[in-house]
């Protein structure tokens, strides 16, 4: 068998570190050359990993050194490509995928896991941003530690305000947020098309939207005016037995929105004094709602103080604590969302034909 050929069977038959799936297909292995004693291999994926990208390419070099005695070079490049919206919904230029943080259920964690989600992202290599959709009660200001107002740059559009290098833009950001404010449906509609519309977002792979609880307006809004790529959605244990967790999906799947996965939150207890770990609300509700409901458990968090009290600080734990198991936790959920974007992208271009509509004709 041709050297080439042997080295392309084996990088297809990898498995993704921590994801438990097929690294590389035809489509992303870019280029095998042999040639005067020397291999090079060019691969392409379609999200940032870091360290498991790092080991795969480790794992590949002593594999292929199986193979051959030639020297080796592997090239491993990510590149984010741009979803598919709805149809009939206006994508943005400089947004590549929408992802949305809903839950059926209030304050069960999706402002925290959104901030924390986001800056995991980006620290795997993303550019990221966050609209906080949350008109009723905007959380990201106060979470990402920013209290000045957006400029406008061109009189036209907002510029985001950046945090830990997220670019944000949040209702917060423009009102008095000690006020209560009365919404009238139509008004938080277009309020919140504003918001996502009029920002000057810079070169997003992601754009993550924190979302109010419920099925309301807002959600009634995304589904019909803003391209979403796909849904998470966060629960607690307690959600999943009352199955508030359950109408969240059906919303989704009711729009043809992807849900790309369910992410536990407050899944343990650990106590801040002795570290002692406990089951408050039972064990493995998420796993058995991924079951049931046929869709991925992107992951679990312990219900931990710390979380809550970086984020008091304006400092997610994440971007506070390199080192902590939860930041190990955020950056798995991280890969696993971002490598089901791309799968998503990948079936969408393959089964839709570009339909472009002229409008003067
Ligand atoms: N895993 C956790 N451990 C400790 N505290 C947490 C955890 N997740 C969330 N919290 C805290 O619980 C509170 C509610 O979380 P958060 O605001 O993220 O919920 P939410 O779903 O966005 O709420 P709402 O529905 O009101 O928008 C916050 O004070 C947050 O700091
Ligand atoms: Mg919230």
């Amino acid at each position: 068998m041709e050297i080439e050929k042997e080295i392309k069977d084996y990088l297809k038959a990898l498995k993704f570190p921590i994801l438990n799936k097929q690294a590389f297909n035809e489509g992303n292995i870019k280029k095998i050359v042999c040639d005067g004693g020397h291999v090079q291999i060019d691969l392409q994926l379609g999200f940032y990993a870091k360290n498991p990208i790092a080991e795969l390419k480790n794992i590949i070099l002593k594999g292929i050194q199986e193979l051959t005695s030639h020297k080796i070079n592997i090239n491993i490049t990510t590149k984010v490509k741009s979803h598919k919206a709805q149809a009939g919904v206006q994508t943005l230029p400089n947004v590549k995928n929408i992802i949305a943080i809903a839950s059926g259920k209030g304050g069960v964690g999706k402002s925290t896991t959104t901030a924390n989600l986001a800056l995991a992202l980006s620290a795997e290599g993303a550019n990221v941003g966050i609209l906080d959709a949350d008109i009723y009660g905007p959380s990201q200001p106060k979470m990402l530690g920013i209290d000045q107002r957006p400029n406008s740059t061109d009189g036209k559009t907002m510029d985001p305000l950046v945090a830990h290098n997220i670019q944000v833009m949040s209702i917060g950001f423009l009102v008095d947020q000690e006020t209560p404010m009365v919404w009238r449906g139509p008004m938080v509609t277009s309020t919140l098309e504003q918001l996502l519309r009029e920002t000057k977002w810079s070169n997003l792979d992601y754009l993550l939207i924190d979302l109010p609880p419920g099925t309301g307006d807002i959600q009634l809004t995304l589904a019909q005016k803003i391209p979403v790529t796909g849904a998470i959605i966060v629960t607690t244990p307690q959600d999943i037995s009352l199955l508030d967790a359950r109408r969240g999906l059906k919303m989704f799947e009711k729009v043809n929105v992807p849900i790309l996965g369910i992410l536990e939150n407050m899944a343990l207890h650990v106590c801040s004094g002795c570290g002692h770990e406990e089951h408050i609300f039972g064990k493995d509700g998420g796993v058995r709602m991924s079951k049931d409901y046929n869709v991925d458990l992107l992951g679990s968090l312990p219900l931990d103080i710390k979380i809550r009290k970086d984020l008091d600080n304006g400092k997610p734990t994440v971007a506070n604590d390199m080192s902590s198991p939860i930041t190990k936790i955020f950056s798995e959920i991280a890969i696993k969302t971002a490598s089901k974007v791309a799968d998503i992208s990948e079936d969408h271009s393959a089964k839709f034909p570009k339909i472009v509509i002229d409008k003067n004709g």
